[in-house]
């Protein structure tokens, strides 16, 4: 009988739990069939015993310390579900891959922050670090960017990668909610964390993004080299406009190659209606891969929830098994380009800009002169009446400010902002320009 994988879980909330049963679930015939060997869950840990209990698993060994059980003699491959960029996640990790024990995680904040040292260790260990689970929950990205498309150069890599933001902006625009009210109708079905900061900041997105910059380009894992903006500004207005011009909005991450280098963003985005990624509504994920020579290749599944992610964090507890080893980032960590954050005001593509236009004599006039002296050439724009919104400029008698968007073709950042600033000096709009970068196909 050959010898079996021993499996060590740490964290048993949502995808822990799932992963435990999924585990159980493998039938020994059909694993040995599929890998050479069976797989056993042998041991976890958890913040408390009856989370186990509370699983039915069998004769499953209770661990009372993530660390411990990381180096526990029994197990050959350590996996951990507990989440947090540090402790213990981080040292218990370091434990297992400094034991020579491959290491399984769904851990996108800790990779974020210290994937590169991570993949170092399990590098000179000769061990295995998995992390399929860490981006786009069921959709096999990571193996798909490292080992899919290993002899490919990518051109850009970008996607809808998380489903509370992508929930939101489908109801914004079906339902016409405002943000607010949409978020809450997210956290009422339970798809949104009671602190959904971090998914609508864009920030969870930001994560995943460095994740696949770093497979498909290259360059180290930096969270922090991620531009990053959310959708809490979106208004509904802007969800319908986007629509009556050809165009939805989505929370996109975005790594593309640029002549200042790998620019890697997180931001709200217009996509054309025809575009495989403005068809994907609700939680569900969606990532695009454009390599160089062929047409992009658009992977679509459920970003998260227990079944989902278990799927990825077996299927990479089955690789281990299989004896796969592969370099966790896809090329030696030595030769790893530096990220740096892009400069933004270099970005170069085209923008939707929504005013709210003071209605008197001239206002389109000075628009225009200061679009034409930033060199902004205009591909539509688009006049609406408000009834009811506040008086515009000095005068009570004035009309309403009316709404005005404008599509521009590409251009650059700098000049968008530099033109708006003066727009916005002259006193011929009210408030603050809404402006969403557009994604070409
Ligand atoms: N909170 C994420 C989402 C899932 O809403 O997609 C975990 O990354």
């Amino acid at each position: 009988m050959v010898a079996p994988l021993k499996v060590g879980l740490a964290g048993l909330g949502t995808v822990g739990g799932a992963t435990a049963r999924l585990l159980q679930k493998q039938e020994p015939e059909a694993t040995i069939g599929r890998c050479g060997r069976p797989i056993e869950l042998v041991a976890v840990t958890a913040k408390a015993k009856s989370e186990l209990d509370a699983l039915g698993l069998g004769p499953v060994r209770f661990v009372d310390s993530p660390t411990k059980l990381a180096t526990d003699p029994e197990i050959d491959v350590f996996v951990e579900l507990m989440g947090g960029s540090g402790d213990p996640a981080k040292s218990s990790i370091e434990a297992a891959l400094g034991a020579g024990k491959s290491v399984v995680t769904a851990n996108k904040a800790l990779l974020a922050k210290h994937g590169v040292a991570l993949a170092a260790l399990a590098e000179t260990k000769g061990v295995a670090l998995n992390f399929e689970a860490a981006v786009g929950g069921a959709i096999p990205i990571v193996k798909t960017v490292r080992e899919g498309f290993a002899g490919s150069t990518f051109e850009r890599v970008y996607g809808i990668l998380n489903g509370t933001c992508n929930y939101i902006l489908t109801r914004m625009e079906q339902a016409k909610l405002s943000f607010a009210d949409a978020l809450q109708e997210a956290q009422r079905l339970g798809y949104a964390e009671a602190d959904p900061t971090f998914d609508v900041e864009g920030n969870d997105t930001a994560q995943k993004i460095a994740i696949l910059a770093s497979l498909a380009f290259g360059v180290q894992v930096d969270g922090d080299a991620v531009f990053v903006e959310g959708i809490s500004s979106l208004e509904p207005e802007d969800l319908e406009a986007a629509a009556e011009l050809g165009y939805r909005i989505k929370l996109l991450g975005v790594a593309v190659r640029t002549d200042q280098g790998i620019e890697q963003r997180v931001h709200p985005t217009m996509v054309h209606l025809d575009s495989p990624l403005a068809r994907v509504m609700g939680v569900t994920n969606a990532v695009t891969v454009d390599p160089e020579g062929f047409t992009p290749i658009t992977l679509v599944g459920p970003g998260a929830g227990g079944a989902a992610t278990a799927s990825a964090v077996v299927a990479d507890v089955v690789d281990v098994a299989r004896g796969v080893r592969v370099k966790p980032l896809g090329r030696p960590t030595a030769t790893l380009a530096g990220s740096r954050r892009a400069p933004m005001q270099r970005h170069e593509g085209g923008y939707y800009i929504r005013l709210s236009a003071v209605d008197r004599p001239g206002t389109f006039a000075t628009i225009a002169k200061h679009l034409a002296e930033e060199k902004i050439s205009l591909e539509s724009i688009v006049q609406r009446r408000r009834n009811g919104a506040p008086h515009g400029g000095d005068d009570p008698q004035a009309p309403p400010p009316a709404p005005v968007i404008l599509i521009t073709y590409a251009t650059t950042e700098d000049a968008v902002r530099k033109a708006l600033r003066e727009i916005k000096n002259r006193g011929v709009i009210t408030g603050n320009p809404q402006v969403i970068r557009i994604e070409k196909n």
